[in-house]
């Protein structure tokens, strides 16, 4: 049997970051489960369909292959890795990721690479919906304004130009839709170990993940 460790939380609490190191310290496969909805709704918006088209969007879903390869993603074998966290991406992924039937394939994406290997998934429901059962189960939390000034960093670097104002109204609409939609919403799993990263920087979380994982050896 394969271990999974399961790293959940809403978005920029530093799950990406973190789960990239912790992944690269044991040498296991790392899983970004947000960028496979992101690489769908970038399909989506590239395709011209309404988002309200929930049958096309399913239809597309399942004609989509997205693979990891150098913790990268690939949708229909084209590294999408940038595109996907463009701010019209951002505002519309939340939406895409409401349809159960393309949760369900992005479920199987990910149970079937822990088929083969040892995984580090970072998301919102891993820890309770994909992997109920994964080894090791940890819940990120940090203030809205701290994720927005990360998210921030992320965005300008990349030639956007938004107010922390703008930016902590985006992080809290998406936490409004990702913890009330009705299928597998950002929810802790009781068994989770939660992780305050307010204020401390990527190392200490990362040490404080892994002295908890080895602990439990
Ligand atoms: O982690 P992220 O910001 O890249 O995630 C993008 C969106 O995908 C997020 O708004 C909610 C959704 N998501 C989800 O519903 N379940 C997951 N396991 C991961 C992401």
């Amino acid at each position: 049997m394969n271990v999974v460790i399961a790293i959940d939380g809403p978005a920029g609490a530093g799950k990406s970051t973190v789960a990239k190191r912790i992944a690269d310290a044991l040498s296991y496969f790392y899983i970004d489960s947000g960028s496979l909805f992101r690489a769908i709704t970038f399909k989506v918006i590239q395709s011209g369909l309404d988002m309200n088209d929930i049958n096309g969007i399913i239809k597309l879903a399942e004609n989509s292959t997205i693979d990891f390869s150098n913790n990268k993603v690939f949708l229909d074998s084209i590294d999408v890795n940038s595109k996907i966290r463009s701010a019209i991406v951002n505002s519309n992924v939340s939406h895409i990721a409401k349809i159960s039937e393309v949760r369900d394939i992005i479920a199987d994406i990910q149970r079937n690479i822990a088929l083969k290997k040892n995984v580090v998934v970072e998301g919102r429901d891993i820890g309770t919906t994909i992997f109920p059962n994964a080894a090791f189960k940890f819940f990120l939390v940090a203030s809205v304004e701290e994720r927005a000034r990360r998210r921030l960093l992320e965005l300008n670097s990349s030639g956007s130009n938004y107010s922390l104002e703008e930016v902590m109204e985006q992080i809290s609409k998406r936490d409004i839709i990702d913890s009330n939609r009705a299928v597998s919403p950002l929810r802790k799993a009781e068994d989770a170990i939660i992780i305050d990263t307010d204020g401390k920087c990527i190392d200490d979380v990362v040490n404080e993940i892994l002295f908890n994982i080895k602990s439990f050896n």
